[in-house]
């Protein structure tokens, strides 16, 4: 034979020299889960080893994982019952709880890089991502409240925006509200090709933001679809995003690899609660090896052609020093 790619995996060595998809620390953005209060972690029942925290603790978790190596955390706060409403108008409150956990951050890790959450859902009475009338999602009324909370974000000193919310024309809305006030060097990282899926479960979980009545169906993605997605990366073009995400991950790693053969953009990939909560949940019946799933679905993200991964593993994997 003269063909023998065995050679090739023969040692340690030859098998890292051969290597054709590296995955670091660097690629990492650990999403992270605030509540107001203090002293408080409270474990998220579907995500073992991932917690809310109030802000003092939350603090003290960066901490722990710059020293890791982690550089950009998504942090996504829970909000007080009471304080939501079917405007979402907390969503924009300069003093709550996400504003002055951003500030605070930037305060004590100026090198850390934020991405923040644009989206209504965390502060809406319903529970969806738009403003609910008679039963439907309003598009362009709720681009106003994505604005808004869009530059309070700015304001409080956000790095990178993620609209998650997947209302037409945001990316563009929030660049032009961006840019009127200033803020020109505030990235957007746009959810562009964001499924209707059921691994968000625990996620809903972690910031009480289920829906209230009905699904996601009419501005999430339909699962089926994947020419979709090329609509919708080139809307995020054309309206200025300067990243372009696919979530889930893993499930729709065909729409990574589409987004990333057909635009010269950075492409992320956000892989979900539910998929984190796969893993463990096997792992914790010693059905599989955690780790080594880990660092296989990770690795699996980026060789699909995501440069960047959202990924709740960030700190575990982090602390494998690889
Ligand atoms: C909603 C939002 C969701 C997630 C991030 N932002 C859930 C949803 O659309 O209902 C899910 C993230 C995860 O599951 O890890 N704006």
């Amino acid at each position: 034979m003269l063909r023998r790619p065995r050679r090739n995996r023969k040692s340690p060595v030859i098998r890292a020299m051969v290597e054709e998809t590296t995955l670091s620390v660097k690629d990492l953005i650990f999403p992270v889960f605030v509540i107001g209060g203090e002293h408080k972690k409270i474990e998220v029942k579907s995500m073992p080893g991932i917690y809310r925290y109030s802000p003092d603790l939350l603090l003290e978790e960066i901490a722990s994982c710059v020293e890791l190596g982690i550089s950009t955390f998504a942090p996504f706060p829970a909000i007080d019952e009471a304080r939501k409403d079917p405007l979402a108008k907390e969503s924009y409150n300069p003093e709550g709880l996400y504003p002055s956990i951003i500030r605070k951050i930037k305060a004590n890790f100026p090198e850390v890089c934020l991405m923040t959450d644009v989206a209504m859902d965390p502060y809406s009475s319903d529970g969806h991502d738009g403003i609910v009338k008679e039963g439907k999602i309003l598009n362009d009324e709720t681009l106003e409240v994505l604005g808004k909370m869009a530059l309070v974000q700015a304001q409080a000193g956000s790095d990178i925006l993620g609209p998650s919310d997947m209302m037409d024309g945001r990316v563009g809305h929030i660049r032009q509200v961006l840019d009127e006030a200033g803020y020109t060097e505030v990235s957007i990282m746009s959810y562009t090709a964001k499924y209707a899926s059921g691994f968000y479960g625990p996620f809903r979980d972690a910031l009480d933001s289920a829906p209230k009545a009905g699904d996601k169906k009419t501005y999430q993605m339909n699962p089926a679809n994947r020419l979709e997605a090329l609509i919708e990366a080139d809307l995020d073009v054309e309206e200025g995003a300067d990243i372009l995400m696919v979530k889930p991950a893993i499930p729709y790693l065909d729409v990574i690899r589409l987004l990333k053969d057909h635009y010269p953009l950075p492409i992320a990939a956000y892989h979900v609660s539910g998929e984190y909560a796969m893993i463990k949940a096997a792992a914790q019946q010693g059905w599989l090896n955690g780790t080594q799933c880990m660092v296989e679905s990770l690795l699996s993200i980026k060789r699909a052609g995501a440069s960047t991964i959202l990924t709740y593993f960030a700190k575990e994997y982090a602390a494998l020093r690889l």
